[in-house]
């Protein structure tokens, strides 16, 4: 009796197993042109009135792998906080996320961005989510598309925490998933006027709220160069009408050589010297500037 009281908890809290499992929702209805998978994590000890994370993959990747990516807790953080985790998954050859047409970079344009604002608004009603308690995060490719959701579809999401990307319509090209050298190069350098414009034009006459943007990246990435750091915060600053200058900073926040910078409460930036691609996710950090659990 005493044993099997006090083994079964112990055993559960450091066994490794999930206890709900990822599931494809297939019937969510896609876009017009995106054929994006619907994957979503449910898990048991949910929370009424749940908040949802949208957690969004980087290339070569799939919401099956990265769901079991070890630095993607977020599984992990759904079963201790009692919040859905939703998956897309990428139709695209190499799995890159389309950030680059003026489909996907447009609301309601039809591409993978409206793909993934359709996996949300058939989420909400189905599984009771609060409406306020929506959020996205994602990796490299999917932090690209995190700031795009951001951008195209500001009145599903209350915040973006994204690792490693660049600003929203910096990849842009003249078809579906395209590469673009300059971006990724650190070469595609504009005014915070002219970001904010790009961004804003991506949902022309939008009046509502926005996301609160938290934004990561390591000044060791060779594969989307850390100049994308600051363009990314000039088009979110220029956004919410504040300046490029912080208004507090911390250093070794949350881990050492880590530097956080403040623009106002709509705002941050997280830096890590001497880490490369792609910045690790950092769930508490992550959920703080979500709210969550
Ligand atoms: C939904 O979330 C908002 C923001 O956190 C909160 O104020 C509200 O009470 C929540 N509603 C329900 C029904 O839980
Ligand atoms: C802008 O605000 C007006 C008045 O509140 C509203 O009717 C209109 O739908 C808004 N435009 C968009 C694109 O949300």
């Amino acid at each position: 009796m005493f044993f099997s009281k006090v083994l079964g908890p112990l055993a559960l809290s450091v066994g490794v197993t999930l206890a709900a499992t990822l599931t494809q929702i297939s019937n969510y209805g896609g876009s017009a042109a995106s054929k994006a998978q619907m994957w979503i994590y449910v898990p048991d000890n949910l929370k009424p009135n749940p908040a949802l994370v949208v957690v969004i993959h980087s290339c070569q990747s799939s919401a099956q792998s990265y769901f079991k990516n070890s630095k993607i807790p977020w599984a992990q953080g759904s079963d201790k906080g009692g919040y859905i985790t939703l998956w897309p998954s990428s139709p695209n050859s190499g799995t890159c996320w389309d950030v680059s047409s003026k489909s996907s970079l447009s609301h309601n344009g039809g591409g993978d961005s409206n793909a993934i604002a359709n996996m949300v608004t058939y989420a909400i009603p189905k599984y009771s989510v609060n409406a306020s308690r929506v959020y996205v995060t994602g990796g490299s490719s999917g932090a690209m598309m995190s700031n795009v959701l951001a951008a195209t579809y500001p009145e599903l999401f209350i915040a973006a925490s994204l690792y490693s990307g660049v600003a929203a319509g910096c990849f842009v090209g003249s078809g579906v998933d395209q590469w673009n050298n300059a971006c990724s190069g650190g070469q595609s350098i504009e005014t915070a006027e002219k970001w904010g414009d790009t961004a804003r034009a991506m949902y022309p006459g939008y009046n509502g709220t926005r996301p609160k943007m938290q934004i990561w990246h390591g000044s060791a990435d060779t594969t989307i160069n850390p100049n994308n750091y600051q363009e990314e915060l000039k088009q979110w600053t220029n956004i919410f009408g504040v300046s490029m200058t912080p208004t507090s900073t911390k250093a070794d926040y949350p881990e050492k050589n880590y530097a956080l910078s403040d623009y106002g409460p709509n705002v941050e930036g997280i830096y890590a010297t001497g880490v490369g691609h792609s910045v690790p996710a950092h769930l508490a950090a992550s959920e703080a500037w979500f709210d969550l659990p």
